[in-house]
């Protein structure tokens, strides 16, 4: 059985833990939500990598033998500080899923929805450079977001509101497939394809993340368990601020 960290800014990384859950059934979690500082989206590279290494630390005195960094904005601002000081730890980053969705679409234009941290981010630019050369990319912040999230305002006509706001110009460019940059994002997924219409798909890279880890932990030598194990729930959450939401989120996903 292997231990796995999972950090995000707040609950938005259990939208990532749900879909490794599916691969990693049984494992040991140790999920962190950095709550009292969130949002991430337009605090420094400097304070998110600072973050980051503290919550890394205590992850291994919990024995971690793998870190997920389940958010977007921390994986731009630190995630390559954090593998040059621990070469020997497997991390795992989130990053817009740019190349699937440049070669999904129809209308060739992409919509990105990520936060600004994200979005100036040059990992992030350096991808869009890299697969999106073909196709328009449209990119929004998706504003007031992570505080619906944070509020476990999911839905009802406040969020749709919200959402709509910043969803509207990404459909007005004619985007057909939107990628969801942010791990608070696809707690809002119902909303969004409301608002959106079924000829929008959006993509969440979660699932592309669970596989990276089981890949990483193949490769490592680390035991773990498989899709068919029985699932073990040994979740332990922790958090800078309350941890209601992060327990509430939880809930919903088992
Ligand atoms: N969940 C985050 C992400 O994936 C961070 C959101 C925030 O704190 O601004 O980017």
């Amino acid at each position: 059985m292997a231990t796995i960290g999972i950090m995000d800014s707040g609950a938005g990384g259990l939208s990532v833990l749900r879909e490794i859950l599916r691969l990693l059934p049984g494992e040991r979690y140790l999920y962190y939500s950095d709550n009292a500082n969130c949002p991430y989206g337009e605090k420094t590279p400097e304070f998110i990598t600072d973050r980051c290494r503290q919550i890394v630390r205590g992850f291994l005195d919990e024995g971690a033998d793998a870190v997920v960094i389940a958010c977007n904005t921390a994986t731009a601002a630190a995630i390559a500080t954090l593998r040059a000081e621990w070469p020997e730890l497997p991390f795992v980053g989130m990053e817009p899923a740019v190349k699937p969705a440049a070669l999904g679409t129809r209308s060739g234009v992409v919509g990105v929805l990520a936060t600004a941290g994200t979005l100036k981010a040059s990992k992030y630019l350096d991808t869009r450079n890299h697969y999106a050369g073909d196709v328009k990319v449209v990119e929004r912040v998706g504003k007031g977001f992570v505080e619906l999230v944070e509020s476990l305002e999911l839905d009802g006509p406040h969020t749709e509101q919200v959402v709509r706001e910043s969803l509207e110009p990404l459909l007005q460019a004619g985007a057909d497939t939107v990628v969801l940059g942010c791990t608070h994002y696809p707690f809002l997924l119902p909303v969004l394809q409301r608002v959106a219409g079924p000829g929008v798909r959006f993509i969440d890279p979660a699932p592309a993340a669970a596989r990276q880890l089981v890949r990483l932990l193949d490769s490592r030598g680390i035991a773990h368990s498989s899709p068919d194990s029985p699932a073990l729930r040994d979740i332990t959450i922790k958090s800078s601020g309350q941890s209601e939401t992060a327990r509430r989120i939880l809930n919903q996903i088992l």
